[in-house]
């Protein structure tokens, strides 16, 4: 993946991000870690073209994220499943791949259960978001993002709201998924998710991206900010 972010500022009623430059290219799984309220989520829902940022441009694989084109290349796991509540698991998906991608029944059908067999749901298919665990639900949300074959993830926290045996088995998933030949851009606090499916991370701090670079950089901190996050998170 090739990312390109240039003169990124965004303001709400403060500047959440501040003059944002960056570029990237072959890597395909970047993490964005920090405190709260540092900008992660921000960035993200920036970068996925879900906000446009206050000013600046940012371009993945050469498309600018605000061209309507963009859309159609990308996939968003969100904190907390945002599944339909009445549909079932597989009717959840089959229903986007047959409104916004024109798939008819059958095709919708065999990819939905194509998906949600790699999330290790074939057995849940049929059951409504509220009948499954909460990491069987998050798992079917990954499967949803899947399904449009995006060429990039995102993934906003998708463990937060999950206890720490369904968090493992969320991140076991996504691990399963590297050979996909998709890229994964996600904000995580669980730094062992991190170092071992991350080839790329940026920490946030007040806005800004204060330290960048390879894994290693986690065990190494060049500045003191992330030196002192990993002291706390560990
Ligand atoms: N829609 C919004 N309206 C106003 N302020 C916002 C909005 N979204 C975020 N902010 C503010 O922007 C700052 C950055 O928020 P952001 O959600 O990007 O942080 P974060 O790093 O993802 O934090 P967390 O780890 O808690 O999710 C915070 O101060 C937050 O209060
Ligand atoms: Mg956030």
């Amino acid at each position: 993946m090739k990312l390109e972010i240039t003169g990124i500022n965004h303001t709400y009623d403060v500047d959440v991000l501040k003059d944002l430059n960056f570029s990237l290219d072959n890597h395909n799984s970047i993490a964005i870690i920090g405190v709260s309220g540092s900008g992660k989520s921000t960035l993200l829902r920036l970068m996925s073209g879900l906000e446009k940022p206050t000013s600046g441009t940012i371009k993945i694989n050469d498309l600018s994220v605000d061209n309507p084109e963009y859309k159609k290349h990308v996939g968003f796991v969100f904190q907390q499943h945002n599944l339909f509540p009445h549909l079932s698991l597989k009717r959840n998906i089959t229903l986007i791949l047959e409104k916004t991608r024109n798939k008819p029944k059958e095709e919708a059908e065999e990819t939905a259960m194509k998906y949600l067999k790699l999330l290790h749901l074939e057995d849940q298919v049929n059951k409504l978001p509220k009948n499954v665990s909460g990491g069987q639900a998050q798992r079917a949300s990954i499967a949803r993002a899947l399904s449009v074959d995006p060429e990039i993830i995102f993934l906003d926290e998708p463990t937060a709201s999950l206890d720490p045996i369904l968090t493992h088995e969320v991140l076991t998933a996504v691990e399963e998924l590297k050979g996909l030949g998709k890229s994964f851009i996600f904000v995580t606090h669980v730094l062992s998710f991190v170092k071992d499916f991350a080839d790329y991370v940026i920490y946030m701090h007040e806005g800004k991206i204060h330290e960048c670079g390879i894994p290693d950089i986690l065990e190494n901190p060049k500045t003191n900010e992330l030196n002192e996050f990993m002291k706390k998170v560990r």
